[in-house]
């Protein structure tokens, strides 16, 4: 874990170092989750954006975009339940003055007690070598049925305070386990507080009396109170879903992990409206597609698995999250959700209006089920970035970081080298920029030696380098070199466009999706 610790803060720097993401307001010393992204950043999310919209809305001819306000009626807080429950339990520690989540505490007091039956199980394999029963050791072993033991009954526990909202409960498992803060090593804890996530601000002057209103917590809410305006505008039939992308803000009380977990962020949600009883059905189907969508991108199939809920929010049939391998262990990066018509409802008994469909089919009218997609923009790039980065050890000592980016998600597609700085070869290389610019993120570099300029676009992941030498002026051809495999073929120059068009296009990778 320690190793992979280090690689993590090697992928951070990394990310500073070659314009992906730097720390918001960095000259006044940061603001504190909240992070911008750079010149190469911005073109891997956009690309990420455009990989997912597509899949979305032209993958599916009854899946509709739209991009409703950061900014809406405070009521819509108090309908999807964010106000009253959108809440962490907080506690702080008094020697250190820091803060912390009462649940994460919890959850990594039992992560250790996972830890440790796991190093029991890899020192026995150890022992035992080839003749070890790994089952039979994890069922008979008197010591980790021990931790086991002990760690199924806090996780009870915990479950259990967690479902009551009993905050005086957190506390005493706190103190229970003997849990001490990181920084200060002491047990000085507080009470545990909910802590209410969504950030406030005003609207209006105050002389005409101003409202306070949200910065929406998810974008989901959003397409919820338009979804009448859509399937009528749009004269759409049962089963359709909503797509949006859009900033989201929540006042985390632990920001941790880089953009993992940020104050403001970036969701891609949709909406799937359907009929009440086919709700378990749809949710199967996007658990499935959701998954496809991700391993499309082949980072790694390994890296992937569902976490289903075993709790469910009352107003949740189904729950699931598909988490990847993050350096810091499987995390989070989608939740798929079969939400009922809960928000529906809640809209339409707070807000007064009839909002439901009318089924021709049926001759009945009725509040649809939903199932929800929600992946967070950010946690997408990280895992695309940590999956991508590597550190190589070249023939001859020499050494390389190269993102290994799936292609069609690099920032740039391919970089025009003159081989020298003069006889004509930057004229020539200009000329196939101007060709290739129209359709591909392309870039020119003259500066330094050819290899240092290799290593510059391996270092973002540029699937190609075009390399243009004496030879190009005579025979019009180039040399194309692979970023992973660093091979180098010769090709004709007129052949650029389709050879780099196979590998980038997002329709290849949309075509995986069916
Ligand atoms: N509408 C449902 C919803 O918002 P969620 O599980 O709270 O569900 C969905 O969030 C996704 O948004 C998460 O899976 C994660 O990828 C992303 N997300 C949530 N909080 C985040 C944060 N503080 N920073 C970055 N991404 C976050």
């Amino acid at each position: 874990m320690a190793q992979q610790e280090e690689v993590f803060k090697k992928i951070v720097s990394h990310a500073k170092e070659y314009g992906f993401v730097f720390q918001s307001s960095e000259i006044y010393d940061g603001l504190s989750a909240v992070y911008d992204y750079g010149q190469n950043g911005v073109e891997l999310k956009n690309n990420i954006k455009r990989y997912w919209w597509d899949a979305m809305t032209l993958l599916h001819e009854n899946i509709v975009g739209i991009d409703s306000a950061i900014f809406m009626h405070p009521t819509i807080w108090k309908a999807s339940g964010h106000v009253d429950a959108f809440n962490d339990p907080l506690i702080d520690n008094r020697d250190s003055k820091k803060r912390y989540r009462a649940d994460v505490l919890i959850e990594e007091e039992i992560a250790r007690l996972d830890d440790k039956i796991e190093k029991e199980v890899a020192k026995a394999r150890k022992r035992f070598g080839e003749s070890f029963d790994e089952d039979l050791f994890r069922q008979t072993n008197p010591r980790v049925a021990e931790i086991a033991a002990t760690r199924d009954a806090l996780h009870e526990r915990f479950a259990q305070a967690m479902n009551d909202n009993n905050l005086d409960e957190l506390r005493q498992i706190i103190i229970d386990r003997e849990i001490v803060c990181p920084i200060s090593g002491t047990r000085n804890w507080t009470e545990v507080r909910q802590f209410n996530l969504m950030f406030k601000t005003e609207m209006g002057s105050t002389a005409d009396g101003a409202m306070t209103v949200y910065l929406r917590p998810e974008t989901a809410q959003g397409i919820f109170v338009n979804y009448l305006n859509v399937q009528k505008t749009g004269r759409m039939r049962l089963p359709f879903g909503i797509a949006q992308i859009g900033k989201a803000f929540r006042n985390e009380i632990v920001a941790r992990q880089f953009i993992f977990r940020m104050r403001e962020f970036e969701q891609m949600e949709m909406q799937f409206f359907v009929r009440p009883g086919e709700e378990l059905k749809w949710f199967a189907q996007w658990k499935e597609w959701r998954l496809k969508w991700h391993k499309a991108l082949g980072l790694g199939d390994q890296k992937y698995r569902y976490h289903d809920h075993e709790k469910l929010a009352h107003y949740a049939n189904a729950a699931t999250d598909i988490e990847f391998e993050m350096p810091f262990g499987f995390k989070e990066v989608e939740g798929i959700h079969s939400r009922t018509n809960f928000d529906l409802s809640q809209h339409e008994k707070f807000s007064g209006k009839n909002i439901k469909y009318f089924d021709p089919e049926l001759n009945e009218s009725y509040v649809p089920y939903v199932i929800e997609t929600s992946i967070g923009v950010d946690r997408m790039f990280l895992s695309v970035l940590c999956s991508s980065y590597e550190e190589q050890a070249l023939e001859g000592g020499d050494k390389r970081v190269v993102l290994h980016l799936p292609a069609p998600l690099a920032p740039v597609k391919c970089a025009v080298l003159p081989l020298v700085k003069k006889d004509g070869l930057p004229e020539k290389a200009r000329e196939i920029v101007n060709d290739l610019k129209f359709d591909f993120a392309t870039r020119y570099d003259e500066k330094d030696s050819i290899g240092k300029r290799y290593r510059r676009q391996d270092a973002i992941g540029t699937p190609f380098c075009i390399t243009v030498d004496h030879q190009s002026l005579e025979d019009n051809t180039v040399t194309l070199r692979h970023r992973d495999s660093m091979e180098q073929t010769r090709v004709a120059i007129a052949d650029l466009h389709r050879l780099i068009h196979d590998n980038v296009s997002l329709t290849s990778l949309l075509r995986r999706l069916g």
